[in-house]
């Protein structure tokens, strides 16, 4: 399958470099300063090439620039678009945009598959939370499922959880990797080697993910686990209650949700 990609940034990137393990499929990068997309087919693969022709060869077209910068990519690309027929799918990745949104902008009705990806894609351990416009059928979105098999695990989504589903998923690396910093930092003022704390950091992270994930507990129940009466953790759940730690992850959810219904 030949996935063209039109945008080759941080999440554009990232996407083509789980498709690349699937070696059943070509990719084809287009990015505004070719360069990047060089830079990224030298690492993983597949060859670079216009805007145009991205929208000609490929099988699946990811949509991988920012919002303010799309109006202005589709104009260009608006005739070629109007060329390609079905199975041909556009696969949007662009924060707020409906797929009503997209197929007004192309100035057609092509399959659009909307989706909400996160950075750690690019290591298979993403979370693309999709949803398909009512000309994508069944064939379609496995055939869409197949080709990213290798970037984590899917979950279709009615559209309008898109945004929300958005923040938590795509904008939530960010925060955690925010945690990451602090919890090391943490570590390096009591003592530990800066690269000991960030990969104690970070596996301490991966494993409660993982736990949760596979033993469906609750978060609150797995903070009790680890609190004993009278002992250290307990302690450290208070000051973080007295921060307001959790108040804050919420609100920058919330935050974040409102600055996307603005895009
Ligand atoms: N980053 C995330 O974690 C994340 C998560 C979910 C969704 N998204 C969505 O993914 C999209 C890309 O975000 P990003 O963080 O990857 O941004 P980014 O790193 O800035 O990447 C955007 C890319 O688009 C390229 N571009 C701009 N105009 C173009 C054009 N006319 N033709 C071809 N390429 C063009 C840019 O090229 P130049 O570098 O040459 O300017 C840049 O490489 C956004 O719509 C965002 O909402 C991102």
């Amino acid at each position: 399958m030949v996935l063209g990609f039109i945008g080759t940034g941080h999440m554009g990137g990232a996407l083509a470099k789980a498709a690349s393990v699937n070696r059943n499929n070509t990719l084809l990068l287009a990015n505004r300063h070719p360069e990047k997309a060089q830079k990224l087919a030298e690492m993983i693969g597949g060859s670079v090439c216009s805007n145009s022709q991205a929208v000609l060869e490929a099988d699946l077209l990811f949509i991988g620039v920012k919002p303010q910068m799309l109006e202005e990519m589709l104009s260009d690309i608006r005739e070629q678009l109007s060329l390609r027929k079905p199975p041909f799918t556009v696969v949007s990745m662009v924060a707020g945009r409906t797929i009503a949104q997209m197929q007004e902008k192309m100035g057609c009705s092509a399959p659009v598959i909307r989706i909400m990806p996160n950075t750690p894609v690019a290591v298979g351990e993403g979370i693309i939370l999709y949803t398909c416009s009512s000309e994508v059928t069944e064939a379609m979105e496995q055939r869409f499922l197949e080709a990213m098999s290798n970037a984590g695990r899917f979950l279709k989504i009615e559209e309008r959880l898109a945004d929300v589903s958005s923040v938590v998923g795509g904008c939530g690396p960010a925060f955690a990797a925010m945690f990451l910093e602090a919890l090391s930092d943490g570590g390096v003022a009591c003592g530990m080697p800066r690269d000991q704390a960030m990969e104690v950091s970070a596996q301490m992270m991966l494993g409660t993910a993982k736990l949760m994930l596979e033993s469906h507990a609750h978060p609150g129940a797995m903070k009790d686990a680890v609190c004993s009466p009278g002992g250290s953790t307990i302690q450290g759940v208070r000051t973080l209650e007295e921060r307001a730690f959790r108040a804050a992850v919420t609100d920058a959810v919330i935050a974040a949700y409102e600055r996307t219904l603005r895009f």
